[in-house]
């Protein structure tokens, strides 16, 4: 039986040996088992998070993260990986089982098979699915064809976190996480190595008036990604998206980048639209359980 015990906050030490635990699952599944968040809430320091470790013959055989904050439906959204050389040990089952039941989501990055038996045995069903997609960006992209009155210029730290958040705030308010996205949270990741405010790029109308954005992110020399595109309500369905998503592909691609990635909700159809219309191609997904 593993040993499993409860951390409010992981140390530098926990936090290496649960960070070695995610890449050989990764390097495994060939995806990564938890998402950006909770890396970030992995840090020491972090907080609003339980982490629990699972030990087998003293060695860490799993690791679950709890998000306490929840999303905004009030939902604590849990996120494990079990080592690779400790799968089919019942180490999956005893950490979800361990996790705090009420208003439980759990995700299954990358939709591995063996989550979707584990979530069937213990009751819980797909409640959500986010869709990876992707697109090589080698060859020519078309010239962006902003809406009249439309200019793009790069973020400027300092000045437009408060812009940025209003009207990520408007495009977002349905968004389970997106939406609650605050300055601290801007502020925070200006100070991530990845960082680039000329990879964020602002659309302005002509009362400079911020109309949408998009955010891109380049992860390794090859691959970049589509971070975030929000448009306001106001100027949606005007072709703004299409355009500042093409400006955002065409950046990626001056940086040398190959292969461009994003997540959509798999019931977002504006996006998934505009997406597929710029040729990008589903990936795979990640499925979230719930009761
Ligand atoms: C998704 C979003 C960025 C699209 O921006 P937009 O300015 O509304 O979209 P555009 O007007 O540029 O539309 C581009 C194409 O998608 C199509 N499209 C846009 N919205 C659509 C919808 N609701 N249903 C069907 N097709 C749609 C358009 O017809 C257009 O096709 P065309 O190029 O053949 O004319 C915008 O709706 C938005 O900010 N939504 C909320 C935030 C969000 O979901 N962001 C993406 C998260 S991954």
């Amino acid at each position: 039986m593993a040993q499993l015990s409860w951390y409010d906050e992981l140390t530098t030490d926990q936090a290496a040996e649960a960070g070695e635990l995610l890449a050989a699952a990764e390097k495994t599944d060939g995806v990564a088992p938890v998402g950006e968040a909770v890396r970030l809430r992995m840090r020491p320091g972090a907080t609003g998070s339980k982490h629990l470790l699972a030990h087998l013959n003293g060695e860490l055989a799993g690791y679950a993260h709890v998000d306490m904050i929840g999303d905004s439906g009030g939902h604590k959204v849990a996120e494990l990986a079990v080592h690779p050389k400790y799968r089919h040990q019942g180490v999956g089952e005893a950490l979800v089982k361990a996790l705090p039941q009420d208003s439980l989501r759990i995700w299954a990055h990358g939709g591995h098979p063996d989550a979707e038996k584990l979530a069937e045995k213990l009751g819980f069903r797909k409640v959500r699915e986010l869709l990876r997609m992707r697109l090589r960006v080698e060859n020519e992209l078309p010239e962006p064809e902003l809406p009249d009155g439309i200019t793009i210029r790069a973020f400027v730290p300092g000045k437009d976190e408060a812009a940025v958040v209003y009207v990520n705030h408007r495009a977002f308010d349905w968004h389970p996480e997106q939406g609650s996205m605050s300055i601290e949270d801007v502020r925070a990741k200006e100070n991530e190595d990845w960082f680039d405010p000329k990879g964020f790029l602002l659309a302005f109308d002509a009362e400079d008036r911020l109309a949408g954005f998009h955010w891109t992110k380049v992860h390794t020399p090859e691959l970049g990604e589509v971070y975030v595109v929000g448009v306001d309500p106001d100027r949606q369905g005007g072709g703004l998206g299409k355009a500042l998503t093409l400006a955002g592909l065409r950046h990626l691609r001056e940086q040398q980048v190959k292969e461009v990635m994003l997540y959509v909700e798999s019931d977002n159809t504006a996006a998934v639209r505009v997406y597929t219309k710029l040729g990008f191609t589903l990936w795979d997904a990640d499925v979230q359980y719930g009761r």
